[in-house]
This record gives structure tokens, sequence and C-alpha cells, in this order.
């Protein structure tokens, strides 16, 4: 799916993000796995993430995100009418996890649902949030982008376990007069889902299933270097915009190796580019908006700057969104 984002003009006007306090560094990881700090920093670029406490489930983190992008766009909750939760580690399968955040959070009039798109949940559900408010469908919405991946991780995996962390972020989204949106290309490919999945958490019977994540790592990234580049030059071009006109290019933070491809093939400066993977590990459906808070947190986000995102995940999926920013943010993060 591509396209202009016609008529209305939608933005974000509030961020907030939140990661649990418990931080696992590389060093902690080597007393549970067979591998060192030089392996894990060399080939994914992490040095450490956040673990989510026992007692911890997604909506816990989610909560204070939502919190402060609220207060961020001076939105009283009441005045929320649609909640999408991008996430594939919900408290449960229902309730989903936005009807139990929209009751907490004090939002009556809100319709409220999960999505799942693996780690391009939030780009997703912002392009699905952004076409109901410019349909005239709603009228403010909260888009929120979460995992807590430990809860599904095999502890004694390295191949996995080195890789994620739990985070969540969130985004208000209303109509503004001018900029904002300007368009979105998402994709997903079923054929390769078992490249990264989790068998037995559904209908469908698998013998002794461990309730692990499972990833065929060579593919994912050889995936991730293709459909990272191939989805932001598509946005770009069907908005007409090059790569030049981008201030801020917003990444899927999974591994520092596949965002150096994607800023070298696109031609991308490593100054304009957001990476935090080091401190947060990939935290899926949070990794971007917590990239967003970050440049945020430094300034970068201001009216008139043209912001790109791309995330890639599970499904296998893909997706970009090209903004034109129209809130300054300072101060982001919890
Ligand atoms: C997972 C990933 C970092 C592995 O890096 P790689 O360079 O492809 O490494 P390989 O899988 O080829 O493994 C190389 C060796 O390291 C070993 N290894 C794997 N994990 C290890 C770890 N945590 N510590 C030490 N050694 C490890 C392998 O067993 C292998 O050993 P062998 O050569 O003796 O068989 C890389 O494939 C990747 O980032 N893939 C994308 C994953 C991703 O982003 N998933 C989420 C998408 S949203």
């Amino acid at each position: 799916m591509i396209g202009r984002a016609n008529g209305a003009h939608v933005s974000i006007t509030g961020l907030g993000c939140h990661v649990p306090e418990r931080v696992v560094t590389n060093d902690d990881l080597t007393q549970l796995v067979d591998t060192t700090d030089e392996w894990i920093v060399e080939r994914t670029g992490i040095r450490e993430r956040r673990i989510a406490a026992d007692d911890e489930a997604l909506t816990d983190i989610c909560l204070p995100a939502a919190r402060r992008a609220l207060e961020m766009a001076g939105a009283d909750p009441a005045s929320i009418d649609l909640v999408v939760v991008a996430t594939v580690t919900p408290d449960m399968s229902f309730p989903s996890s936005s009807a139990l955040l929209a009751d907490s959070l004090g939002m009556p009039d809100a319709a409220a649902y999960d999505l799942s798109a693996g780690c391009t949940g939030f780009v997703y559900a912002v392009a699905q949030a952004h076409a109901m408010l410019a349909a005239g469908l709603s009228r403010r919405a909260l888009v929120i982008g979460g995992d807590v991946l430990s809860k599904i991780l095999d502890w004694s995996d390295r191949s996995t376990v080195v890789l994620f962390g739990d985070g969540a972020g969130a985004v208000v989204l209303e109509k503004v007069p001018e900029g904002g949106f300007l368009g979105f290309e998402l994709g997903a490919d079923g054929g390769g889902g078992a490249n990264l999945w989790l068998p037995g958490s559904g209908s469908r019977h698998f013998d002794d299933p461990d309730g692990f994540v499972k990833m065929n790592g060579r593919e994912v990234f050889k995936f991730a270097t293709r459909v990272m580049v191939s989805s932001a030059e598509a946005v770009l071009a069907e908005c007409g915009r090059s790569i030049d006109d981008v201030d801020v290019y917003v990444p899927h933070q999974a591994n520092v190796r596949i965002i150096d491809h994607a800023v070298r093939k696109l031609g991308v400066p490593g100054e304009k580019t957001i990476v935090n993977v080091h401190k947060y590990g990939n935290t899926s459906s949070g990794s971007i908006p917590l990239a967003l808070a970050d440049a945020a947190d430094d300034g970068r986000l201001r009216p008139g700057k043209l912001v790109l995102l791309t995330g890639m995940g599970a499904g296998l999926t893909w997706g970009s969104a090209l903004i034109e920013w129209t809130h300054p943010m300072t101060g982001a993060l919890v």
C-alpha cells in the first residue's frame, strides 16, 4: 500500500515514552548464555537494554508514555476518541491492551483496538489513525507502540536474547492547519513469516511449542537491509521528495549494521540519523517512538523539519511514513 496523505492535514501533537527501570548490560547476559560484550557490540551495536520486572506488563509501561504524550499535546484524556496499540506482547489476547489503557486513562468515548504488525506496528498504527482523522471518523487519536519482548524470549537462546529490550512510546494525532503527514508506504510478506515467529501462540496447532520467539537471523537481516531502503525510497518518490530533503531519519532500531546499510544505500548523512539501539536494543513497536523521543530531546523535532520513519519486522512487514513536523517537542522520555 502506498499513497500520499491527501485531504486534511494531520500531525503528531504530543509524544511520550517510557522504559522499565532495570538495565541489563551485555556483561549481565554473559552470565546467562555463551556470548561476549565484543560479539554483541560488533554484530549489533547494542550495549544494554531495559527489561521489565516480573510483575510489569505491557500496559504498565504504556501508561506513563501515554500520559506524557497527552500532557505534551495539552489533550484532555476524555477528548481522545481512538486508541490504537501496536504490539505483539499485549497483556493478554483479550481484552485488548488498548481497551485496558483507554479505561485506565479515562477515555470513555474511545474506540480501542490492538494492532499486530511486528516491529512495524507503530508505523502501521499511525497510518491507520491518520486515515481515521483525515476521513473525519476521529477527532483526536492516541497511538501507542510498545512491547515487552523479554516475556517471550528464551533466556537460554543466545541468538535472540542479546537483541531485544522492552519499551513503549505514544503519540497524539490531530488535525492541524498545515504540514503533518505527507504519505505512507506499508507492506507485508507472510511467505517469510516463519523467519521471525512465535509458534503455538494462536489457534494453529504445534507439537510442544515452548512459547518463545524463533528467528532465522540471517534471513531477517537480508530482508531488513532490502526493505529499509526500498520502503524509504518508495515513500519519498510518492511524495515528490528526495532523500536530500529529509532533515531527520528515524529507522527502526534493530541492529546498527542494518541502520548503517540503509544510511549508506539511501545516501542520508549519519548526522541526520537517529541511533539509540546501543542503549535500548530492539524494542519492537516501541523502537520508532523511542528514537523520536531522542530526536526530541536533542532539539531536532522542530516545525518545518521533514522526518522520515521506516520500520520492518515480524510478518514479515515493513512501512515508512513521511512527516513535515509541526510542533516543537522536548522532554518526551519519562
Ligand atoms: C542475529 C545477528 C546479529 C547474527 O549476526 P550474524 O553476523 O548474522 O551471525 P551468524 O548468525 O552468522 O552467526 C555467526 C556465529 O556467531 C554465533 N552466535 C550467534 N549468536 C551469538 C551470540 N549472542 N554470541 C556469540 N556468538 C553468537 C553463531 O552461532 C555463529 O557461530 P558459528 O559460525 O560457529 O555457527 C544478525 O543476523 C541480525 O542482526 N539479524 C537480524 C535480526 C533482527 O534484526 N531481528 C529483528 C527484526 S525486527
